[in-house]
């Protein structure tokens, strides 16, 4: 199944940004600190968005415009007093076709699994605003992430598996190198 085959095949791109972001997560000593890293979110995610756009349509994804997207991103920098004016531009993969969209998507998508994480690390640090984000759907998360992957799997065909495959794989590297670069 696509799902299993997706989540094995870029296992280890998530091990490597997770690492990264962890590692991240750990330096942080104030809600400046933690401004920073949400202005990478940001800048990736926003970026990531507007390649996609064109190839995710309402038929692909129908509840499209009721998912979290980087405005909530920008929500939380504001909150905690940053603005997003200077965002560095990065590099995300190319995306030319609605397949390769929902490989980037998935990442965007699937990054709301490690938010109950990353919202607890941040609490030890004292950080408890500003994280809108990282919260995600809340109680809501399993069905949307269940409903993502059915979408998914509706329009994937078998022949297609690879490049999905590999536009996540991308997605992932490209973050980790983005975050590593900043
Ligand atoms: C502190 C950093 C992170 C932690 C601790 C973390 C942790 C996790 C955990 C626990 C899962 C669920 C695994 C499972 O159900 O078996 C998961 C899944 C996932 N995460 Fe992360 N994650 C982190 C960062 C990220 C980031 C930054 C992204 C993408 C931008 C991401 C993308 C994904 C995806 C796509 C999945 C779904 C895998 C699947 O079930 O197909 N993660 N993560």
């Amino acid at each position: 199944m696509l799902q299993e085959t997706l989540k094995e095949r870029s296992a280890s791109a998530h091990q490597q940004l997770e690492k990264i972001v962890v590692a991240k997560l750990k330096s942080i000593r104030s809600q400046k600190d933690y401004a920073e890293l949400l202005k990478l979110f940001y800048a990736y995610f926003k970026r990531l968005e507007q390649v996609i756009e064109p190839f995710i349509t309402d038929e692909i994804l129908p509840d499209r415009a009721d998912r979290r997207h980087s405005g909530l991103l920008a929500k939380d920098i504001i909150h905690l007093g940053e603005t997003t004016d200077d965002i560095p531009v990065p590099e995300v993969p190319e995306i030319n076709n609605s397949v390769q969209a929902l490989g980037a998507l998935y990442v965007m998508e699937g990054s709301i699994m490690g938010g109950p994480i990353i919202v607890q690390m941040l609490e030890k640090y004292g950080i408890t605003t500003g994280t809108s984000f990282f919260s995600g759907y809340g109680s809501e998360t399993p069905i949307k992430w269940a409903s993502f992957m059915e979408s998914l799997n509706q329009n994937i065909i078998a022949s297609a598996q690879q490049e999905v495959i590999e536009a996540a794989v991308d997605t992932f590297d490209r973050f980790a190198f983005f975050f590593n670069n900043h």
